[in-house]
């Protein structure tokens, strides 16, 4: 494993993830040679926001790579809730899709509810939908959400055991901190506390943390006095800055003050290169999964 110059072992995301898309691959291939329907996965974007335009394009050119099938469906800004909602319903229906996902945010004049609600759950590959939110506590196997899913991936490939530890996940969103905090309750057996905005004295939390997750989206948030010698920590911030250095013009940052705290910890990810790959590896992950269930019925 290797070690950041800090001390810390840096948590690899970006190998793990190219190790899960390789494995998919391979299986893709197999299907292929079994004249198997490949997978097919579905995307919604709805507008031309700058950084929803980078995921998505890095969603299809991850998709084309392992070999997937592929639609690619835009929306003018102006789209009406109504009319996306029945985009949404012919995916649904149509048997050749195995995954869809609408790239989030959506314009205001557009209820997220109820745009993931329509989603059909064995089609939901982001593990958006109530019911799978719900199927995290459930013996009922449902789809998990692609970044927590990730997240739990990374600290099973690192042998990071989390029975008994406890996690103090900063960020309680819908779609990372709450089903993070499920997940590690249940399926890591840990200890969890969750802290968020209204969270008084942050730091006599995250003091406390065996193992500190966040996902705030703030910049400089965790520093080194923040962390306990010897924690994991795990950073799934993602802030796009302006830095006119770089060829795109932009550089990704995390909630996490990298150097200070990797010279505490013992594990580390870095941003970009640790929990963002995952998302997209575990969000192939998932789509293979729909399709194998398609298949086992077919
Ligand atoms: N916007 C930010 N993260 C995500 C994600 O994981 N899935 C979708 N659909 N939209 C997002």
């Amino acid at each position: 494993m290797e070690k950041t110059k800090y001390g810390a072992v840096k948590i690899d995301g970006k190998k793990v993830a190219t190790e899960i898309k390789e494995e998919i691959s391979n299986r893709v291939a197999e299907l292929s040679g079994e004249n198997k329907k490949l997978p097919h996965l579905a995307i919604i974007m709805v507008g031309d926001d700058g950084a929803s335009q980078t995921y998505v394009d890095n969603k299809v050119k991850a998709a084309k790579s392992v070999g997937f099938h592929y639609t690619l469906l835009r929306f003018a800004e102006t789209i009406s809730e109504e009319k996306l909602l029945k985009h949404i319903d012919q995916i649904n229906q149509d048997d050749d899709v195995d995954g869809l996902i609408v790239q989030l945010p959506l314009p205001d004049h557009i209820s997220v509810e109820r745009v993931t609600e329509m989603i059909k759950p064995e089609k939901d590959v982001d593990g958006f939908t109530n019911q799978n939110f719900g199927s995290i506590v459930s013996e009922e196997q449902g789809i998990l959400p692609a970044t927590p899913f990730g997240v739990m991936e990374l600290l099973k490939r690192y042998d990071i055991d989390t029975t008994g530890k406890h996690c103090v996940i900063v960020g309680n969103s819908r779609i990372v901190g709450a089903p993070l905090s499920m997940m590690l309750a249940k399926h890591g057996k840990a200890t969890v506390t969750v802290c968020h905005i209204h969270t008084k004295d942050l730091a006599s939390h995250t003091q406390q943390a065996d193992i500190l997750l966040v996902g705030v989206g703030k910049p400089g948030l965790i520093s080194a006095d923040m962390v306990k010698e010897g924690a994991v920590v795990i950073d799934i911030g993602t802030t796009k800055i302006d830095d006119d250095t770089r060829p795109r013009g932009f550089r990704i940052v995390g909630d996490v003050v990298y150097a200070e705290v990797a010279s505490k910890s013992s594990f580390i990810t870095p941003v970009p290169g640790g929990v963002g790959p995952m998302t997209i590896a575990c969000l192939l992950l998932n789509t293979l999964q729909a399709a194998e269930r398609r298949i086992s019925q077919e």
